[in-house]
């Protein structure tokens, strides 16, 4: 059963870029199977610094077929320029380590014009969401009038295609009062972004199978979280997919048998960048010094936005519903060098909502939102632990925190990372 899926356990940002970077030197394909560039995935190779927003992060290994799988809602003319980028850091990307899913869905500027008209309209319950068209491509999809990335395969159909839906979604902008887009240059630069991309486009779920069937490993690279899930995340503040393992399956189109490894990757503290509930969100002095200055790369502020993340104390009731969810069968941590200095270290093992305890967080955001978290405070350490590369490097109390977060979500911890960079990582 060769498939490990790698899921966001917490917001996002939790360092998948860089586990999925590690799992792939030791697999055949990494396949990517929701969302689109509101994903920014980080993978640093000694002084290179690689973002990854709509390429699987795999891509950076010679041995690596990367996929992007149906689950996937691609904007061509940033996937264009993301693959002329990687090309330009020496990155090679060609129609044989990179396939494109003919089902994956398009994004359109009409979704980008309209995912910033619908946040304006929330106006103080916006999302926040990452302004690239995200919504409304699934809400296309899901309303059965998307376009899809096999269109382009026939530039003539394709073209009329893209006219109708500019046009169809420029009506509803100018009935809302919001600024329409322009057709003819959108239409002339998809068109040859089209042209570029054909060779890529494959039926990836029938080349994954016949991979699969062939004896292939793969590693299934989740973007956004857990708890941003459409279904499972703190509604309506969530991503409009399904990053959560059963998203795994339906945006790869493979079968549950394959499956042998679910990795929940986490943040040794908390961060989410938008709107919406974060239990154990530090707005003052411990926010900042978990967020950083900005003057590293690893410092919290967003890969896709810019925008600072909201950072907090470790949620381990988050934790634990991330693991019942998915089925994690472990759990890889990271930025653990960031927590060095604190003198105490505080883990939310419960809320307190309306009198009751619960172990678990309640289902709506309002709820989420009221609810106090409980805090069980450990001891710090004071060692910079950015050179360990055992756990015999590692500070006591490091280890502690460690057993105490796999302790708390009942799932074991097999790996931590104490930088960003490809080598700094501790298999426990
Ligand atoms: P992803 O979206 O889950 O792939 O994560 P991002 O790349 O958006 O954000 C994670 C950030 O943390 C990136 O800047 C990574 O380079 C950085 N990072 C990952 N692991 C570690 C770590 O162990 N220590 C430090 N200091 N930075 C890390
Ligand atoms: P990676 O893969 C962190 C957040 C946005 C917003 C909400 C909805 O790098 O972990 P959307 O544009 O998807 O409609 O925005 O989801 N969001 C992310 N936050 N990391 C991401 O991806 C995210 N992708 C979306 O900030 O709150
Ligand atoms: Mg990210």
């Amino acid at each position: 059963m060769p498939v490990t899926i790698l899921i966001g356990a917490q917001w996002g940002d939790e360092g998948k870029g860089r586990f999925v970077d590690w799992f792939a030197k030791s697999a055949d394909i990494v396949a990517r199977y929701s969302g689109g560039d509101n994903a920014g995935h980080t993978v640093a190779v000694g002084d290179t610094v690689y973002k990854m927003h709509l390429v699987p992060s795999g891509v950076l290994h010679a041995n690596v077929v990367a996929v992007m799988g149906n689950g996937m809602v691609i904007n061509a003319l940033n996937l264009v320029k993301e693959i002329d980028h990687l090309r330009g850091m020496g990155v090679t990307i060609t129609p044989d380590n990179l396939l494109v899913s003919s089902r994956a869905h398009l994004i359109t500027p009409a979704h980008i014009a309209q995912d910033k008209a619908r946040e304006q309209q929330r106006g103080a319950g916006a999302i926040g969401t990452t302004l690239r068209g995200i919504g409304p491509a699934y809400f296309d999809k899901t309303a059965r009038k998307g376009l899809r990335v096999g269109e382009m395969l026939n530039l003539t159909t394709f073209e009329d295609a893209l006219r109708r839906a500019l046009a169809e979604a420029n009506e509803q902008l100018a009935r809302d009062g919001f600024e329409q887009v322009e057709i003819e240059e959108n239409v002339a630069r998809y068109l040859e972004a089209a042209q570029q991309l054909q060779p890529f486009i494959r039926d990836t779920s029938i080349y994954l199978h016949e991979r699969l069937q062939a004896g292939a490993r793969v590693v299934s690279e989740g973007a956004q979280g857990t708890l941003l899930d459409i279904d499972h995340g703190s509604y309506p503040f969530v991503t409009s997919s399904s990053p959560t393992v059963g998203g795994s399956l339906t945006g790869l189109g493979i079968g549950v048998t394959h499956i042998e490894r679910v990795l929940g990757v986490a943040k040794a503290f908390s961060t989410r960048v938008g709107g919406g509930p974060m239990p154990t969100e530090q707005n003052n002095a411990i926010g900042d010094r978990l967020r950083g200055s900005g003057e590293n790369f690893w410092d919290e502020f967003g890969t896709t936005t810019g925008r600072p993340r909201r950072c907090g104390w470790l949620d381990a009731v988050m934790l634990r519903y991330a693991a019942a969810i998915n089925g994690f069968t472990e759990l890889a941590l990271t930025k653990l060098d960031v927590l060095s200095g604190f003198e105490e270290l505080k883990i939310a093992v419960a809320y307190e909502l309306d009198g009751v305890r619960m172990a678990y967080p309640p289902s709506t955001a309002e709820a989420q939102a009221r609810a106090v978290p409980i805090y069980e405070t450990l001891a710090g350490w004071t060692e910079n632990i950015s050179n360990a590369r055992q756990a015999s490097e590692l500070p006591e109390n490091a280890l502690k925190y460690i057993g105490r977060v796999a302790e708390l979500c009942g799932v074991p911890i097999r790996m931590v990372s104490v930088g960003p960079e490809r080598s700094q990582l501790v298999t426990l």
